[in-house]
C-alpha cells in the first residue's frame, strides 16, 4: 500500500485583486505529493509558482480549494494551529537566505528547535549534527556575512531541515548563486531531504536539478501539469563521472593499464 500523501492540493485557485483588475494566481491546482519525493516546479516568472509554494506552507490562504498537509486539512485551522503545523511540518529555503544576521550559523539552525520546545542541549546537538551534514561542521560560529552565499544557503537547509519537517519548500534558492555552487546547493539539500525522508517542493531553473527530480511540474499561468523528468544521457552521467576524480588522476582514466 502506498504511504499517505504529504502534500494534497484539491482545485486550488488564487485571485489578487487590484484595482478594477483582478489577477488569476492560480487555476485549479490538484497535485498530490508522496513521501521522499524530490519534486522541482519550473515555469515562467509569474506563472504562480511563488504563490502555490505560499498557500502549501500556509503563509498564505486560497481564493477556493484546499490543502491537506501530512492528512491534515488547512482550511479550517486557526492562526495558532497553523503556526504549529508548519513549525512541526514544513521547512522553508528562501531565494534571499533570510538568516537572522546577529545569530550565528549555530544559532540560526537551533531556533527553530528551541522555538519548537527543544531542550537547549538537544537542541544544540541537532544543530550541530545537521551543520556537520551540510560540511559547514567548521563554520557554526559564523555570523551570516562572514559566511559565503553557498554557505549561508546551506544554513539555511540545515535550518529548514532542524525539526524533521515532512515537507520543504524552497522557492528558487539557487537564484542568486552561480551555476556550480547552486548546484551544489541542490545536492546537499536533496541528500539531506532524501536522508529524512523529507518531501522537497523546489522552483528552479537549473537544467541539473531538474534532472535529479523524482517528478517534475511546469506551471504556466497558473495551472499546473507533471511532465516527465528529462534523465541525463549516458554522455552527461559519464562526464559527470569523470569530473568527480580529482584532475591530476582524469588523465589516467584514459590509459590502459
Ligand atoms: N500580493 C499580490 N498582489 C497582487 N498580485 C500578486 C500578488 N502576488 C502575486 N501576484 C500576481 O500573481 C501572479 C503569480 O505570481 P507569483 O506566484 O509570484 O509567480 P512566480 O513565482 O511564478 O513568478 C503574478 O501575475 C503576480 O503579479
Ligand atoms: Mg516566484
Amino acid at each position: 500500500m502506498q504511504a499517505p500523501a504529504v502534500v494534497q492540493t484539491e482545485k486550488l485557485e488564487k485571485s489578487y485583486r487590484l484595482g478594477k483588475n483582478v489577477v488569476k494566481a492560480l487555476r485549479g491546482v490538484s497535485l498530490t505529493l508522496h513521501p521522499g519525493e524530490f519534486v522541482v516546479v519550473t515555469g515562467p516568472s509569474g506563472s504562480g509558482k511563488t504563490t502555490l509554494l505560499n498557500i502549501i506552507g500556509t503563509l498564505d490562504k486560497p481564493t477556493s480549494g484546499r490543502v491537506l498537509i501530512d492528512g491534515q486539512d488547512l482550511s479550517g485551522m486557526k492562526d495558532g494551529q497553523l503556526t504549529k503545523l508548519r513549525r512541526h511540518k514544513i521547512g522553508f529555503v528562501f531565494q534571499f537566505h533570510n538568516l537572522i544576521p546577529v545569530l550565528s550559523a549555530l544559532e540560526n539552525v537551533e531556533l527553530p528547535l528551541l522555538t519548537a520546545g527543544v531542550k537547549s542541549k538537544k537542541a544544540r546537538e541537532r544543530a550541530h549534527s545537521l551543520l556537520g551534514r551540510v560540511e559547514l561542521a567548521d563554520r557554526t560560529d559564523h555570523l551570516p556575512d562572514e559566511l559565503s552565499g553557498g554557505e549561508q544557503q546551506r544554513v539555511a537547509i540545515a535550518r529548514a531541515l532542524a525539526n524533521s519537517p515532512k515537507v520543504i519548500l524552497a522557492d528558487e534558492p539557487t537564484g542568486d548563486l552561480d551555476t556550480k555552487t547552486g548546484s551544489a546547493v541542490v545536492q546537499v539539500m536533496y541528500e539531506l531531504a532524501k536522508q529524512e525522508n523529507a518531501t522537497v517542493m523546489v522552483v528552479t531553473h537549473d537544467p541539473v536539478v531538474s534532472s535529479r527530480a523524482d517528478r517534475l511540474f511546469e506551471m504556466r499561468d497558473g495551472v499546473i501539469n507533471e511532465g516527465k523528468p528529462a534523465r541525463p544521457s549516458v554522455e552527461q552521467h559519464l562526464i559527470r563521472a569523470v569530473e568527480s576524480v580529482p584532475p591530476e588522476r582524469q588523465q589516467s582514466l584514459f590509459q590502459p593499464n
